[in-house]
């Protein structure tokens, strides 16, 4: 007999007094990662908005960390003209902003900060960039492994992965480089037509193992949890499929509005900005199968598998699945707010969606007939993420005569935002002497003896793209997918004649459309 059925038959081995049984690896362990590599972050659109707010406090967070390699050098990349040193206090100024500031870390990283003036168009430019390169590699070691973020408008991908493949600079193994990545920052294209063609234009300068196409939802460390949660216990799965559970939403509401992304936002909506990547990557963790093994392509081939199983919405009843809505004037935190068609740089007349709702059914065995409803949506009462799986009532209620028909079924909040926690709710009798019931909740909080930093979601994509790990990031076939399903919506939403009637105005503050 084997070890382990030796040890089920052996009364001495019954746990009687069972405790949490203690972890192998103790919190700390799990922080640090070890073997960075040494590299050159090369960030084009450095004087951007995305550069100051989150790449270089993320980038800065992991050197007091421990989190970068022994040898790095960080480049920053714009148009603008600046020298090294105004980069470098504009980078200080960005981090007392985030309040991230260490003062006395501050001087060893910004000796790896340097500057360097590129014109996207101009080939020169990208030559010089490369003999920058190759200067840094050897003053600081740093081996020609390269990683490229573009954090750029979308129009520039394209030219710049061009500029990148004709000047040898994303070779790998040539040229004096060695690895060589590229970070692509969402929208993925606008549409199924423009996703494939920006893929087959990349894919001329670069393999599909060079790209990470960012999601940062992915990167959220509750976000990564639902997988672990699912199959790291036994008693979820069992449960987890048409049998047991009604129906599923997944909600993504914010307070914010459009803020300073007017020009961007306007053309994207809200189906492009949240639901094409956020939104299905929250479905595929909660619908997915089980991995053959915890490895990006076998995650990723799970996923895609459930994109590939999403049932096209009936475009003749569109409105029976969807509901898009556009925000009004309202109060959020008590203070009034303008309505979407009234904020700077918006057209008046905007038919662009900033929230919608959508039913969406999964085709196969798990999950045939659960409806799963998706709901994002700007200037919504509360900025809150979560999945809630809500369970089916019990079949035969013995407390019909005392307490009527219904008894609250279970419910598993998977909470993401702003509650990072697990919330299962079930019956319990109350106390006294008649017979009632009443609803309670077991939680588990995130940080739930762990007291520790926690990396935040861009922390982890660049740890992750300096160690070549693709997980997090979008593989182009589910990509493709997710625009099949939902480019035929964005089609009938942005060009039928009765466009306008599909939108409804809601209240700033409110939960969206009431239908
Ligand atoms: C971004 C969207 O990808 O995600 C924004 O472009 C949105 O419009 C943001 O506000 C939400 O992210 P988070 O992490 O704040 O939920």
């Amino acid at each position: 007999m084997e070890n382990r059925d030796k040890q089920n038959y052996d009364p001495q081995s019954i746990t009687i007094n069972a405790k949490v049984p203690d972890l192998e690896l103790s919190p700390e362990d799990c922080l640090g990662v070890e073997n960075i590599e040494p590299c050159t972050i090369v960030i084009f659109g450095a004087t951007g908005d995305l550069t100051a707010r989150k790449l270089v406090p993320a980038l800065f967070n992991l050197y007091v960390n421990d989190g970068m390699p022994d040898s790095f050098q960080i480049v920053g990349c714009g148009r603008t003209k600046m020298s090294e040193r105004q980069f470098k206090d504009r980078m200080k100024n960005a981090l007392g902003d985030k309040n991230v500031l260490d003062q006395t870390q501050w001087a060893g990283f910004s000796d790896t900060l340097t500057y360097l003036s590129v014109d996207y168009e101009e080939r020169d430019s990208f030559l010089n960039l490369s003999e920058f390169l190759k200067d840094l590699d050897q003053k600081h070691d740093t081996r020609g492994n390269r990683i490229f973020y573009l954090a750029l408008p979308p129009t520039l991908y394209q030219p710049v992965i061009q500029m990148l493949g004709e000047t040898g600079l994303c070779n790998e193994n040539k040229n004096g480089n060695s690895w060589s990545r590229v970070v692509i920052e969402k929208p993925f294209g606008r549409n199924l037509k423009t996703a494939v063609e920006l893929n087959q234009n990349i894919g001329r300068y670069l393999q599909e193992h060079q790209i990470f196409r960012i999601d940062h939802y992915l990167a959220k460390e509750t976000v990564q949890n639902i997988l672990m949660f699912r199959f790291a216990n036994a008693i979820f799965e069992p449960i987890w499929n048409r049998r047991y559970i009604d129906h599923v939403s997944i909600l993504a509401s914010e307070t914010l509005g459009v803020e300073h992304r007017t020009g961007y936002y306007e053309q994207s909506g809200v189906i492009r900005d949240m639901f094409q990547n956020h939104m299905m990557q929250l479905l595929a963790h909660t619908a997915m199968e089980a991995p053959s093994q915890f490895e990006a392509d076998r995650v990723r081939d799970e996923k895609l598998k459930v994109f590939r199983s999403l049932r096209p919405f009936p475009i003749d009843k569109l409105r029976e699945h969807i509901v898009l809505g556009q925000y009004g004037r309202g109060e959020i935190d008590e203070n009034p707010v303008p309505a979407y068609r009234e904020e700077p740089g918006i057209n008046p007349y905007s038919l662009t969606p900033t929230y919608a709702k959508m039913k969406i059914f999964i085709d196969n065995w798990r999950w045939q007939g659960v409806p799963f409803y998706l709901i994002s949506g700007k200037r919504l009462a509360e900025k809150r993420t979560q999945i809630v799986i809500e369970f089916k009532e019990v079949p035969h209620s013995m407390f019909r005569k005392t307490l009527g028909e219904t008894i609250n079924a279970n419910r598993l909040i998977l909470g993401i935002y702003p509650d990072e926690k697990i919330t299962l709710t079930f019956q319990t009798k109350n106390p006294g002497a008649r017979v009632c019931l009443r609803s309670v909740t077991m939680d588990f909080s995130y940080h739930q003896n762990y007291a520790g930093p926690v990396l935040d979601a861009y922390e982890k994509v660049l740890i992750d793209c300096m160690l070549g790990d693709q997980m997090l990031f979008w593989r182009q076939d589910s990509i493709e997918s997710c625009w099949s399903f939902l480019t035929p919506i964005l089609n009938e939403c942005e060009t039928c004649g009765h466009r306008s009637e599909m939108l409804y105005l809601y209240e700033s503050g409110s939960w969206g459309p009431e239908l």
